[in-house]
């Protein structure tokens, strides 16, 4: 379905040029002190904007690896479709060792390497053609898909409600509407005055830094708070509902999403808050029965005992840095998808909903 009239509220990622081009981003690691696209002319240049955040939140992440892919097919030198198709599985391989927890990442490459496949009679240059058409209908359906999900959720929200939300689940986290934000987006856009309250979301702060700077963009109030702050903050009734992003969602519900989530999701029990997941149905992966088997990145301990350039703990100190937590299904009052609000999810509700 072609849908000219979507417009992403910013454009996360772009392709520049036919099949021998490149991809820009919005370099998200100089957010929100700088406003600057990175341009990645290869495959290396690619995988290193995934490893270092400079794009990054699930949906975004399976853009940015599909464009990745159509990079690294520039410097194939195979002569016909079959060969090419060769080249790719390396390429795909390579990409999907950038980072391991958004499955989006993993869905697009697959996605790609079945089209691959299913034309690997063309000619390299026609398939190379293909694969960046595939790449760009990839990024457009997530602009359209994260509309459909933000108009449904947004009957969630009341008119004077606040939401508390976690890392950064919005435009730029995606192609550019955003999943936990589009129901903030939508709500607004259907005339609802909605409140966020940003955890800044330690170590990496894409709180603070992104969605802080996104919700200011779109005129949406937003209060920063620091994540031990949000107990405090629901105690005193000032939080409506919790709205979060997911990186990857269990076949029976359980999701993965930045560290910190599980937490805020027992606050919420506690406390009596809703805490929804928005999500497209890609980030459901149906293969994994329960959050368990969900990889969890981790990562460099540099991002806890440094800040900028400077020492913030002790040389030699032992450190533990899950990017991702674990919220049970039980904790979560509904998952929000762009084919409708499953409620109480449990294996049964998500397997008729992605059918
Ligand atoms: O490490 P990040 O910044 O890639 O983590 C991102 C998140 O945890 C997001 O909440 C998630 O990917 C959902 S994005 C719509």
């Amino acid at each position: 379905m072609h849908d000219s009239h979507v417009r992403p509220k910013i454009e996360t990622i772009r392709w520049v040029g036919d099949e021998n081009g490149y991809a820009e981003l919005i370099d998200q690691t100089l957010l929100p002190s700088c406003f600057k696209y990175l341009r990645c002319d290869d495959i290396e240049q690619m995988w290193k904007a995934i490893r270092v955040l400079s794009v990054r939140g699930a949906p975004a992440l399976g853009v940015a690896a599909a464009m990745g892919l159509v990079l690294g097919l520039k410097e194939s030198s195979a002569k016909n479709g079959e060969a090419l198709l060769g080249d790719l599985t390396e390429y795909k391989k390579y990409l999907e060792s950038s980072r391991p927890t958004a499955v989006n990442l993993f869905w697009a490459l697959d996605r790609m390497e079945r089209i691959a496949e299913e034309n690997r009679h063309m000619t390299a240059l026609r398939l190379r053609r293909r694969m960046l058409e595939e790449a760009i209908a990839i990024r457009d359906e997530d602009m359209r898909t994260c509309r459909a999900l933000g108009k449904k959720g947004e009957s969630l929200l009341k008119d004077g409600d606040s939401v508390l939300t976690h890392c950064n689940a919005g435009a730029l986290a995606t192609a550019g509407y955003g999943t936990a934000l589009a129901l903030i987006y939508a709500a607004t856009e259907a005339g609802k005055r909605v409140s966020v309250i940003a955890d800044e979301s330690r170590p990496l702060l894409q709180g603070a830094r992104l969605t802080a700077w996104e919700l200011k963009e779109a005129s949406v109030p937003v209060t920063l708070i620091c994540d031990s702050m949000a107990a405090q903050v629901m105690k005193e009734g000032r939080v409506d509902a919790v709205i979060v992003g997911a990186d990857r969602i269990a076949a029976c519900g359980d999701t993965a999403n930045k560290i910190g989530t599980y937490g805020l999701s027992v606050l919420a029990k506690e406390h009596g808050v809703p805490f929804y997941v928005a999500a497209p149905v890609s980030t459901i992966d149906m293969a994994l029965a329960d959050g368990a088997d969900i990889p969890i990145e981790q990562r460099d301990g540099e991002e806890i005992t440094r800040w900028s350039d400077r020492k913030i703990a002790p040389d030699g100190i032992e450190v533990y840095n899950p990017a991702f937590d674990v919220t049970p299904a039980g904790n979560i009052t509904a998952i929000v998808t762009e084919r409708g609000i499953i409620r109480a999810p449990d294996r049964e509700k998500i397997a008729a909903t992605i059918e």
